[in-house]
């Protein structure tokens, strides 16, 4: 997941290859739910693991299910069963809608003293239809708050199942999805203090909207033993005597609605060289979920759809893709991508019957709107609708830094704007709040994703010995999302690899040594460095370790053996190299280039704490007189000396923290990008 501030992705030529998708958000919280209600244990497989996820598990662990973890994506929940959770209990549902609204409803059900409560945002989206139905069939809630919004108060009930409960569905169909899974609790409650058993009968008020999320509700309740009968969209009845009981396992079917960025990607990009696409795996044409009909919508602008009962796969047809006037209500949350989509096509495209946009993570009609005007685009927005008329050229489109709205959704289907024929990048701010859903959706997209030729960002950072560089480039690369090259690192493993194998360090091996480096097997995992495998970290830092790395780096062809394994590191959405050699001859066209440089006193200064500080005893002098005579050995040896790149930046950081260096080289990257100052 990237944590940064900001995510630059470059801009992206094309795609192609598989991506399995996280499972649904919607399917992951209603089975934990359910599983919770339950009698018995429940395993569940393919879990999302995600904010909201975790939101729900953390509330129903707090309220007494016994959950255990195996690994992100399995989880044990064994059921409350008709016993009653345990109170009182205090709820912090962050913004998680698919979390709140059934737990409520729930809770108010069984009773107890509960408060619920989420994130600022939270409290601003209306849960009043909700607590009006409940409170019809005789539960106590009070919103604490503003009337009709979280955070809630919840006692115990006095319920009344005579007369049918009656509930809004033009506002958010999780009302009637809460309601449904609560209501066979209200049932069991009932005979368990001696009631006849009745049917519980459900009214929908108004034009219910989002129905494929009805849907999927009464799809796993059957599985959890409640088998609703539904007269239209309008009467719902819950048998007499229904009570919840585990279906043992379950497996959760990837996100639909995850989907739709990919399918888009599909839809946008010409096909590889061997006419591949972009395959799904984890969601197909036996969906239960209702944005699977974004399929549809796609085929529609132009997309090539072929489908099996869990994957799917897209090509590119009709290009520019086709404008479309859609309704999207049946696909709400999908229909978003379609906004992204429409930059791309030969008209204006309308999306309409979308007013629960408004009340969702953000106001999605006015950040839609916002944010595809940046672009370049014409957007008219309306109570319930949104329409998208492209750039006119490529010349019209804009660079744009894409405010998210702590709306995952947002930052999604926007990456898709880095497809432009303008060529242009596009900057996601604040990207982790995709951690709602999907949290590594940007590395599945840079997965499948190639950038525009020699449009991969590089920064390339070089110095003297100790001079810092490569906790500056780290740091650097940490903060923009970039990976990092520590090339050193690749002269150190080819050495290391060379002895284990048997062969000195002399001159008349280096072409055996060059055949090593050639292929070598290193992988970097954090701060470890893998050869082969095995974990060579400590062996490669050492003193001995930097003395037979540069034995090796004056041999011309092992420098030459590493350059196409220094240049692969050069990947989306951008790197930050560190090393001799990176600025003039690996990544000579680095937009970048950094050369630290700091006196001989204050390296041997900084030396000098950090050897003390792992208990290694030297003097000041010493090390000065090392690094100085380093320094003259570096510059002016034959192979690859020691100097600044002609178009390098130099930094002298005698006197500033690693902190200020940062700073400093992020603001000589900003400069060089087209989004101005934030
Ligand atoms: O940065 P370091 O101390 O890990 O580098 C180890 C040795 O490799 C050092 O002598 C410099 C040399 N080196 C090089 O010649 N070219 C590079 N790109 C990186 C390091």
């Amino acid at each position: 997941m990237y944590t940064t501030e900001f995510l630059d992705i470059p801009p992206l030529a094309g795609a192609h290859g598989t991506v399995t998708l996280p499972g649904s958000k919607s399917i992951s919280n209603r089975v934990l739910l359910l599983a919770a209600l339950s009698r018995g244990r429940t395993v569940i497989h393919d879990l999302l693991d995600s904010d909201d996820t975790r939101v729900m598990l953390a509330a129903l662990a707090q309220l007494g299910c016994e959950v255990t973890q195996a690994g992100s994506t399995t989880v044990t929940i064994s059921g409350l069963g008709g016993q009653a959770p345990r109170s009182p209990a205090r709820l912090f549902m962050g913004n998680a809608g698919t979390a709140m609204r059934p737990l409520t409803a729930a809770l108010a059900v069984l009773g107890g003293d509960f408060e619920l409560s989420g994130i600022a945002r939270m409290h601003e989206r209306p849960i009043g239809d909700l607590v009006d139905a409940l409170r019809q069939l005789g539960c106590t809630i009070t919103c604490t708050g503003v009337e009709g919004y979280p955070p809630l108060r919840i006692g115990q009930p006095a319920l009344r199942l005579d007369a049918p409960v009656r509930v809004r569905g033009d506002v958010s169909s999780q009302f009637l999805t809460a309601l449904l899974m609560a209501l066979p609790l209200a049932g069991h409650r009932a005979s368990m203090h001696g009631e006849a058993a009745r049917d519980i009968v459900i009214e929908v008020v108004g034009e219910l909207i989002s129905k494929p999320y009805i849907e999927i509700t009464l799809n796993l309740l059957a599985r959890f033993g409640i088998a609703v009968r539904r007269e239209g969209w309008q009467r719902f009845i819950i048998p007499a005597g229904s009570r919840y009981q585990s279906p043992g396992e379950i497996h959760v079917e990837a996100d639909a609605s995850s989907a739709s960025y990919f399918i888009g990607l599909g839809a946008l990009v010409a096909p590889g060289a061997d006419g591949q696409g972009i395959r799904i795996q984890g969601v197909g044409a036996a969906s239960i979920q209702g944005d699977i009909r974004f399929v549809e919508a796609a085929q529609a602008m132009g997309a090539h759809v072929t489908s099996g009962p869990n994957w799917l796969e897209i090509t590119r047809g009709a290009w520019p893709l086709k404008a479309i006037d859609l309704d999207c209500n049946h696909i709400p949350d999908a229909a978003m991508t379609l906004g992204v989509m429409a930059l791309y096509a030969d008209g204006p495209t309308t999306l309409r019957n979308i007013a629960s946009w408004r009340v969702k993570e953000t106001d999605r009609i006015a950040a839609m709107a916002h944010e595809l005007r940046k672009l370049g685009a014409t957007v008219e927005e309306g109570a319930d609708f949104i329409r998208v008329t492209p750039p006119a050229t490529p010349a019209h489109w804009k660079t744009a830094r894409i405010h998210t709205y702590d709306d995952h959704r947002v930052a999604m289907c926007f990456s898709l704007a880095a497809f432009n024929p303008a060529g242009l990048p596009v900057r996601i701010e604040d990207p982790k709040c995709v951690a709602k859903t999907f949290p590594d959706y940007f590395e599945a997209l840079f997965a499948l994703a190639q950038a525009a030729p020699g449009r991969i960002p590089v920064i390339c950072v070089d110095g003297p010995s100790a001079s810092g560089k490569g906790t500056l480039a780290g740091q650097v690369a940490e903060r923009l999302g970039y990976h990092y090259l520590d090339s050193g690192a690749l002269y150190r493993v080819a050495a290391h690899a060379a002895l284990r194998s048997g062969r000195s360090l002399e001159p008349e091996n280096e072409p055996a040594i060059a055949d090593l480096a050639r292929q070598l097997p290193v992988t970097f995992s954090g701060e470890r460095v893998l050869l082969d495998g095995s974990d060579v970290t400590e062996a490669i830092r050492s003193e001995e370790g930097g003395m037979n790395a540069s034995r090796v780096s004056t041999m011309p062809a092992v420098r030459a053996a590493l350059v196409a394994l220094q240049q692969g590191f050069s990947r989306l959405p951008g790197l930050v190299a560190d090393g001799r050699d990176m600025g003039t001859v690996i990544f000579p066209s680095a937009p970048l280039k950094v050369f630290l440089t700091a006196s001989a006193a204050q390296r041997a200064e900084r030396r000098h704490k950090q050897l003390i500080s792992k208990g290694i005893s030297t003097t000041l002098d010493s090390l000065r007189a090392d690094l100085e005579a380093r320094d003259t050995r570096d510059s002016t040896r034959s192979v690859a000396p020691l100097k600044p790149a002609a178009d390098a930046l130099q930094l002298d950081n005698s006197a500033l923290t690693i902190e200020e260096s940062v700073e400093t080289v992020l603001r000589w990257w900003q400069d060089r990008q087209p989004f101005g100052s934030s």
